[in-house]
């Protein structure tokens, strides 16, 4: 048994719309977990080392449900084009690298080095259509002890043709992904269709197939717009909605399910998300640059919901999913101003959460610094002036809408200290 104890200003989101805050607080890890956090510590503990980290946050790393590993490459460029264009004229051909092995290891090596600069410990992520490449990142991400799904994608249909697989190869190459990284590790094989319209109904039916006999869930996106909406339901008539193709399938039975987007779902979408016990993503960013649509995030909270942050690069611009938070309150401001019928603002504290809690919960105890979590955690300096002195909360918030890694002072993953 190791102890450790570390002391600073400890934050976390334990509920919703509540920040957790212990100024001057000792952290007790034992074996990578928390134990307890405790202003003073007990005579029996007084002789042991304490890692004092002063006035610094202590705080829970980030979790990114919705992340295109391949798309590092391409990110902050095409911003000016809408989903559709933006999938033809840049991401569909950057794809296509990803054929190339050692194009994959240089952009996959990049992105996790990144990640874990960021804070973004725990994360759902795409790859493309190659399996070699897909096995090096999902190796990479367990080496480095991630916490992590992932999957090759799926695409059969609509597709240019360079990107675009046999319905036989693309079961036969998922079901490989499967069968050759089971086991229980940080990292874990998720079934990833792309989205709807490039799947076809006999694929999203195999798929079913291979959740059932490998016990996995899946990771795609849904309802992320109007034209892709509308594309779906022509292409899938016989369906309900769209989250029904999935379902129906037999894909949301072995969980996790990660829906991302959802920014026009329908009543029953959001039936099936909740009987399913689903978690819909919020990427803001990636929403605002190629989609031009708001999730109705409060909206659908109070339809308790589950919601997690992603940054959904390369649609997205970058890893940090603490600017997710803050503009995850930007945009909501926007849609309660401009839609205010049934969507209301969301809280700092709310979205924080989101971005740990909520996000961590696919994974095993990660995403708080409650008792019984992981100490998975980064340690935050550097975000007050000497004239103004700042509340660990208002710190926490200067962090997400203006900090950057240069904050981050340490980084611990199952009570390790890591470096990018
Ligand atoms: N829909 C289908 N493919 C993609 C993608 O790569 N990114 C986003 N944001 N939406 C998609
Ligand atoms: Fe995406």
């Amino acid at each position: 048994m190791s102890i450790s104890i570390y002391r600073g200003t400890v934050v976390y989101a334990a509920e919703r719309d509540k920040l957790a805050a212990f100024p001057g607080a000792n952290i007790l890890v034992e074996d990578g977990f928390v134990k307890n956090v405790l202003k003073n510590l007990p005579e029996e503990l007084a002789e042991l080392p304490v890692q004092d980290y002063g006035n610094a946050l202590i705080i829970p790393a980030f979790s990114d449900l919705h992340i295109h590993a391949s798309q590092y490459a391409q990110r902050g460029i095409g911003m000016d084009k809408l989903l559709f264009d933006w999938l033809m004229d840049y991401t569909f051909p950057q794809e296509t690298k990803f054929a190339d092995l050692s194009y994959a290891k240089m952009v996959y090596d990049t992105l996790v080095a990144d990640l874990i600069r960021h804070g973004t410990f725990h994360a759902s992520i795409f790859t493309t259509i190659h399996y070699e490449a897909s096995d090096y990142l999902f190796e990479k991400l367990a080496e480095r002890g991630l916490y992590a799904y992932t999957g090759v994608v799926n695409m059969d249909c609509n597709s240019p043709e360079y990107l675009c697989e046999t319905t036989e190869n693309s079961l036969r190459n998922t079901e490989r992904f499967l069968r050759e990284h089971q086991g229980a590790r940080t990292v874990q094989p998720i079934l990833t269709p792309r989205f709807a319209p490039t799947c076809s109904e006999t694929l999203i039916q195999g798929l079913g197939k291979l959740a059932k006999k490998y016990a996995c869930g899946v990771q795609t996106h849904l309802v992320e717009s109007i034209a892709e909406a509308a594309w779906t339901k022509d292409l899938f008539p016989g369906y309900r909605c769209e989250a029904a193709i999935y379902e129906q399938a037999g894909l949301l039975e072995y969980g996790p399910s990660v829906f991302a987007h959802v920014i026009f779902p329908t009543g029953e979408d959001i039936e099936i998300l909740k009987k399913t016990k689903s978690i819909s993503v919020h990427c803001p960013d990636a929403t605002a640059n190629i989609i031009a649509g708001i999730m109705p995030a409060d909206a659908l909270g109070k339809r308790e919901l589950p919601i997690a942050l992603g940054t959904d690069i390369g649609a997205g611009p970058g890893t940090a999913v603490y600017r997710q938070v803050s503009r995850a309150v930007q945009l909501s401001k926007l849609k309660a101003f401009f839609q205010p019928e049934g969507n209301g603002q969301l809280s700092f504290a709310r979205a924080f959460y989101m971005a740990t809690k909520e996000g961590g919960s696919i994974f095993d105890r990660v995403g708080s610094l409650e008792p019984g979590y992981r100490f998975n955690a980064l340690v935050l300096d550097g975000l007050e002036d000497d004239f103004s002195p700042l509340t660990p909360e208002e710190k926490l918030e200067r962090f997400c809408y203006g900090g950057d890694d240069r904050n981050i002072v340490a980084r611990y993953l199952d009570g390790k200290l890591i470096n990018p």
